[in-house]
């Protein structure tokens, strides 16, 4: 049946939600039942495997951070954790000895009750994704979990993490393991010697996956540099796939920024593709003079420069002496027939409209736009690349796309992401470590000055300054 639809049908406008992104404080028997028959989808436990100090840790949660912005609701369940609250955080490297009959027993029960909650949230409390976040090093304990899991019609996918590389699993133990409560006021070089201890105990019960357990499974070998895949299946694990192609565990820093000032901000109007202000261009000189004194002042190479294709934020980097990549995908949200409105004109020409927004503004779609979620899934490749890369990088962007890589960067799920606060004129320093995102926030004066803003005072501070505009690459 046709349907005429004009702006104000707000229904039509708005961007189905391809998964729920609920907490288990708001279930309701209704939205079970609506899940399951607009979206058969069958539940997935990722069930880590691997000696400790292998970086399981670090890629169950980079998984969960990107599940959860792509909109899957994802969530780690950590049996180390639920050690060191029942039991306290400061056990012996003895009690992991597969020979202590009584730290078997116990371990046990905590990787059981670990599990029951996982299954408890995947099964009724809207969970889509649990991350089982333990050794499982043996086929005995494998066999177990991949049996419980299947009973409650879990699909069951094990991750195995596989590191010969001495100094990568020194290098962990280092950067992690004796930040951990568990050598809470030890001696570094004593915490370190137990925790080899409690490693070599694991070592002896260790069993790598084998073919025969009939389990569909991942193996990361020495931090990806080999990636081994057994009867995978489904949407879902070929996505996981390419995002464990990409994760890596170096560190390094992301600056992120929306563009200096532009009209359309003065006139409090969306969208478009104006120009910057006087204080947009002191931005850029202020941004240029930034990344000069973090990198070139440092005796560092300059940063990667990624922009939209946009002129506002194109031309925030003109001062910075090197090439930038304009990617489309990092445009502003596209507001459709509301672009170049100011928000009162928005108000009082679609009324429904801006209420539907303001009800739920990550699923609304501008009538001939965009909304956040279709934001979020053109940036999805973007994010991948920022992944894979190893240098630092600037992104210079607008609201909608920094909220939503921001978002990304520090583990927010969807629905959190269209409120996050992302001031003009603050350039956010973003440095992934295992356990989080260390963030600074660094606010620029864009206040008039003595200083021009065509950005020729910078000739004499920016020593490696061109004398050829930077090349724009667009993509
Ligand atoms: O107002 C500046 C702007 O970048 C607009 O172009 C864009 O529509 C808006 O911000 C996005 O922010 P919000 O989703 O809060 O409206």
């Amino acid at each position: 049946m046709k349907r005429a639809v004009s702006y104000n049908d707000v229904a039509a406008f708005v961007s189905m939600p391809l998964s729920s992104n609920d907490t288990e404080e708001d279930s309701t028997s209704s939205e079970e039942e609506s899940e399951s028959k607009s979206f058969p989808m069958k539940k997935l436990a990722i069930v880590m495997v691997g000696l400790p100090a292998r970086g399981k840790t670090h890629i169950a949660r980079y998984i969960a951070r990107y599940l959860n912005w792509v909109g899957r609701t994802t969530r780690v369940f950590n049996v180390g954790n639920y050690r060191r609250e029942i039991l306290g955080a400061s056990q012996p490297a003895q009690f992991f000895d597969p020979n202590n009959q009584e730290g078997r027993r116990a371990r046990w029960e905590l990787a059981i009750k670990c599990l029951d909650d996982l299954i408890l949230w995947l099964k009724h409390q809207h969970g889509q994704v649990g991350i089982y976040d333990a050794t499982n090093s043996t086929k005995e304990r494998r066999k177990y979990v991949k049996e419980r899991l299947e009973t409650e019609s879990i699909r069951v996918l094990f991750l195995e993490s596989i590191c010969e590389d001495k100094s990568i699993i020194e290098h962990n133990i280092m950067e992690t393991k004796l930040r951990m409560p568990d050598y809470q006021n030890m001696d570094p070089e004593r915490a370190v010697e137990d925790f080899q201890a409690r490693i070599a105990n694991y070592e002896r019960a260790n069993e790598t996956i084998d073919d025969d357990e009939m389990v569909s499974y991942i193996k990361i070998i020495n931090v990806g540099r080999t990636i081994m895949l057994h009867q995978l299946t489904g949407y879902l694990q070929g996505k996981l796939v390419s995002y464990l192609m990409n994760m890596h565990t170096l560190s390094r820093s992301i600056y992120l920024t929306r563009h200096g000032e532009s009209e359309y901000n003065v006139e409090e109007r969306l969208g478009g593709d104006p120009d910057l202000t006087e204080k947009g261009k002191r931005f850029a000189v202020k941004l240029a003079q930034y990344i000069h004194e973090e990198f070139t002042g440092q005796g560092k190479e300059l940063p990667l420069i990624w922009t939209s294709q946009l002129r506002r934020s194109r031309h925030t980097v003109q001062f910075i002496p090197t090439h930038n990549v304009c990617w489309r995908a990092l445009n502003e949200i596209n507001a459709g027939v509301c672009e170049g409105k100011t928000l009162e004109e928005v108000k009082q020409q679609y009324p429904k409209l801006y209420e539907a927004r303001l009800k739920d503004k990550l699923h609304f779609r501008y009538p001939g736009g965009e909304s956040y979620v279709d934001v979020i899934q053109r940036l999805e490749p973007v994010m991948l690349e920022v992944e894979r890369m190893r240098e630092p990088i600037l992104i210079v962007s607008h609201n909608a796309v920094i909220r939503a890589i921001y978002g990304f960067l520090i583990g927010k799920r969807q629905d959190e992401c269209p409120n996050l606060e992302v001031p003009l004129h603050v350039v956010i320093k973003l440095t992934p470590r295992a356990y989080g995102c260390e963030e600074t926030r660094i606010e620029l004066n864009v206040e008039e000055d003595n200083e021009t803003v065509d950005g020729s005072h910078l000739d004499s501070k920016l020593s490696t300054r061109s004398t050829k505009p930077p090349k724009q690459v667009f993509f």
